[in-house]
């Protein structure tokens, strides 16, 4: 069953002007934005440095979407503590950043915070066979994690088609609903394809930052495409 209502979209400000972080949030938000992404790296987990817990705290105050926090740092279990004070919504975590991924997403749902596991395009499905009944968001990548502006990776689209089938499984028998995300290489075209594949909340950066902050309203609408039509 595809999600007849229009996906959520998650502008990845890893694409934003960095020295205007503030204001790059304040407009996704105006443009109609629903998550806000931000992409943790560490130069370790993946060959690419970007923010913590500080400058994402001094976000807090620009908007009150939610923030969708990715972590690509390990091991990631010390750092979960000051994440969610620093006021993310969502953690995801990936399986491979901790040793284990069962008690990291126990810690952020005992935080209060909603629990995201993440894989990577080589990281098989069954990674969330044991948990998935203490995840809210399952984000598939459909690039390698570390940088944006690379292209999408089409066969993750028969992983997203998958996991779509298993959360509707899981949802049919009474478990609780899970976010379908997607990350990387989104734009106008490859929205629809994972959109059709069953994904409900797409990450964007470089297809929504492009042009500045007056183009912002109008690429996030070329990404929600017409989703009830899609099968
Ligand atoms: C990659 C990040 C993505 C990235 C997406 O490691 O997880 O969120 O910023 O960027 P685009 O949309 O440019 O592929
Ligand atoms: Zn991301």
């Amino acid at each position: 069953m595809v999600n007849s209502l229009s996906p959520r979209i998650a502008p990845s400000i890893l694409a934003a002007d960095f020295a205007n972080l503030g204001k790059e949030i304040t407009a996704i938000d105006i443009a109609g934005a629903d998550w806000v992404h931000i992409d943790v790296m560490d130069g370790h987990f993946v060959p690419n440095i970007t923010i913590g817990p500080a400058v994402i705290k001094s976000l807090r105050h620009y908007t009150e979407l939610p923030f969708d926090v990715h972590l690509m740092i390990s091991p990631v279990d010390p750092m979960i503590e000051a994440f969610a004070e620093a006021g993310a919504d969502t953690i995801s975590v990936h399986p491979e950043s901790g040793p284990n991924l069962h008690r990291t997403l126990q810690t952020i749902r005992n935080l209060k915070k909603r629990a995201g596991i993440v894989l990577n395009p080589a990281t098989p499905i069954n990674n969330i066979d044991q948990v998935i009944d203490i995840v809210d968001l399952i984000l598939v990548m459909t690039v390698n994690p570390g940088f944006g502006g690379q292209k999408f990776i089409s066969s993750q689209l028969n992983k997203i088609r998958s996991i779509r089938k298993i959360i509707d499984q899981h949802v049919s028998k009474g478990g609780a609903s899970i976010d379908l995300e997607v990350d990387g290489g989104i734009d106008a075209k490859t929205s629809k394809l994972a959109i059709q594949a069953g994904a409900d909340a797409l990450v964007a950066g470089t297809a929504v930052f492009s042009g500045g902050p007056d183009c912002y309203a109008e690429n996030i609408n070329s990404l929600r495409g017409n989703s009830a039509n899609y099968q």
